[in-house]
Order: C-alpha cells, then sequence, then structure tokens
C-alpha cells in the first residue's frame, strides 16, 4: 500500500496582537456564539457542545453553538471570517481550515489572515466504518471488496474538505478505486443513512462512531491511530491490517481577524478552563480522544498546526488532484 498521510506540526506563525482596549475589560456582556461549520449532531458539533457548556461557566454568558453546514465547513468558516470582531462570534472547525486554501481555489476567505487563532482543542483519530449487513467482515475483505466493487459502493462525506471526504480521499487512493462518494452536511446525518443501510461506508471521527460501534448499529473495521483505543479496544489499527492511513483530525477555536488581543485572551483562559474539566476529559475519553495540553490550546499552537498543516495537505491534494472548483 502506498504510504500515506502522517500529520504533524509545522513553523511557528507569529499572530500579530490587536491593542488592547477598554472595551475588552468587560467581555464578555452578552452570549457569545460558536458556529460549527457542519450538521449538528456529528462530530464537530459534539466536541463544540462539550467545551461550549463549560466555556458558559468560565465566562458567566451562553455560549451558543450554531450551525452552518455546507461546502464541507467552508460556508461557515466563511460566516465568521466576515463577522464583527467584537469577540462574540467565534469558529470551532478541525483539520478542514488547513485543506480549504488547496481543496478550494476561489476560497473567499484566508485561514490564517482572516482569523484570530485562540487555542488546539483535541485530536480525534477516525474510523472505517459500514452498514451492518455490508459484505465483508475484515479491512482485509473490505479491501478487495472496495478493489472489485468500485463504483457500485456508496461512501458518505460531509462535503469536500470535510474530514470524511479526506479520509475517503486517502483511503480510495491508497487502493487506487474510486467509490460512489455522498456529501452530507455533516457527518451526523450521514450516519443516520449507513444505520439505516441507505449508505454502504464512512471514514468517520471516534466521537461520532463510538456509540454506534458499541451498540452494534455499524459494522466497524479499523481505527486510524497508531495504537489501539481504550474504548474500542477490539479494533484493529489501519496498520496493523497493512494499511497505512494515519489520521487525527486535530480541532481548533478562533475569533475573526482584528479581535482585541485582551478578549483572546479571555477566551484563551476560557477554553483552557474546559479542557481540564473532568466532565470534557471523561467524555472525550469515551469517545476515544483527550483534550490537548494547555501548552497547545494556545494562539501559537494553533497558529504553527494551522500554518504546517495547510503546506502538508497541499501536497498530498495537488498530488490527488483532488478540487473543490
Ligand atoms: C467531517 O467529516 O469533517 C466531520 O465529521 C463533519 C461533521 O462534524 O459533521
Amino acid at each position: 500500500m502506498k504510504k500515506l498521510v502522517s500529520l504533524a506540526a509545522g513553523v511557528l506563525l507569529a499572530g500579530l496582537p490587536f491593542a488592547g482596549s477598554a472595551f475588552a475589560q468587560d467581555y464578555p456582556t452578552k452570549p457569545i456564539t460558536v458556529v460549527v461549520p457542519f450538521a449538528a449532531g456529528g462530530p464537530t458539533d459534539t466536541v463544540a457542545r462539550l467545551v461550549a457548556e463549560v466555556m458558559s461557566q468560565d465566562l458567566g454568558q451562553q455560549v451558543v453553538v450554531q450551525n452552518v453546514g455546507g461546502a464541507g465547513g467552508t460556508l461557515g468558516a466563511g460566516q465568521v471570517a466576515t463577522a464583527s470582531n467584537d469577540g462574540y462570534t467565534l469558529l470551532l472547525h478541525h483539520i478542514g481550515m488547513s485543506t480549504a486554501p488547496t481543496l478550494y481555489r476561489s476560497l473567499p476567505y484566508d485561514p490564517t489572515a482572516d482569523f484570530e487563532p485562540v487555542g488546539l482543542i483535541t485530536a480525534v483519530p477516525m474510523t472505517l466504518v459500514a452498514k451492518k449487513d455490508f459484505e465483508p467482515n475484515t479491512l482485509e475483505e473490505l479491501v478487495a471488496y472496495v478493489k472489485a466493487n468500485g463504483e457500485n459502493i456508496t461512501y458518505a462525506h460531509a462535503g469536500i474538505g470535510s474530514a470524511s471526504q479526506l479520509c475517503g480521499m486517502l483511503f480510495m487512493d491508497a487502493l487506487d478505486t474510486q467509490m460512489t462518494t455522498v456529501p452530507y452536511q455533516g457527518s451526523g446525518p450521514a450516519m443516520t443513512d449507513i444505520i439505516g443501510g441507505q449508505i454502504d461506508f464512512i471514514c468517520d471521527q471516534t466521537t461520532n462512531t463510538t456509540s454506534q460501534i458499541q451498540a452494534g448499529e455499524v459494522k466497524a473495521y479499523a481505527v486510524t491511530s497508531p495504537e489501539r483505543l481504550g474504548n474500542l479496544p477490539d479494533l484493529p489499527t489501519t496498520a496493523e491490517s497493512g494499511l497505512e492511513l494515519e489520521i487525527g483530525v486535530w480541532h481548533g477555536l478562533y475569533a475573526p481577524a482584528g479581535t482585541d488581543a485582551a478578549i483572546v485572551e479571555r477566551l484563551e483562559a476560557a477554553l483552557k478552563t474546559a479542557l481540564a474539566n473532568e466532565t470534557v476529559v471523561s467524555r472525550f475519553a469515551e469517545l476515544g480522544t483527550v483534550p490537548v495540553s494547555e501548552e497547545e490550546a494556545t494562539p501559537e499552537a494553533l497558529a504553527e498546526t494551522l500554518s504546517s498543516q495547510i503546506e502538508l495537505w497541499r501536497g498530498v491534494i495537488e498530488e490527488a488532484g483532488v478540487y473543490a472548483d
């Protein structure tokens, strides 16, 4: 199998903090909106709602999740890029923030110039899962079955640039075989159709597949983490089955460019409180992931990850020759 992508950090991208102001001293004085650029009920939404609950307590104002799906997350991200930089509209997005600049050649925003990074949140493994009566029973059988049946197999994803679409692209590239891809507004609704048997197969984050796997609602083949997961100990890694497909879907919190540095610092502190909260930590563990460290829940760490990931994925996407426009 072709050596596939393993994700790594890159170079530091120094933010340019905005001058502080008296306005920031009282922040927040009203509810804050966090845009999740995918449909409710999916993995990004799950992470956002867990974090927003604790940030609300820390900030003393409701942090309200707003789902804005479409175009692999770029519609929601674009909405925040042009929102007021008063600290009351934020974006919680994932690896798709780094792939969009290459996938969308007419992207209406710049992920680095149009946002202030607040901090990294978590990196979530992915699982290859299918409808429960899908014929293959092991990853080896799945690979052979996909190679033999190609476009007769339907593959769900959350739009070009979503993590599920990227994983599927890498999987199909590794097998040198195309399946019939079916886009959704998020992998929450996609999972409904996997469980219902309307769609054959998806590569999705453990934050959306763990409970379905444990309940026997889907057939699971492998996890894309280097090691097996404590919450899914019987699920082999892709590497154990000879498929070099290792992906961790990193997530970050962003504010629009020009947001007051004092507001970004206040949000960073609230994010760190959320990531240290025992309910968040234990729920993340149940779903196969862990919060990032204090050092990673910072603007510098998110900026560094974003810039290095943009470079990493540019090469992978250009090699695959897959674009959204
Ligand atoms: C993805 O595939 O990028 C995510 O699963 C989308 C979502 O959170 O629904």
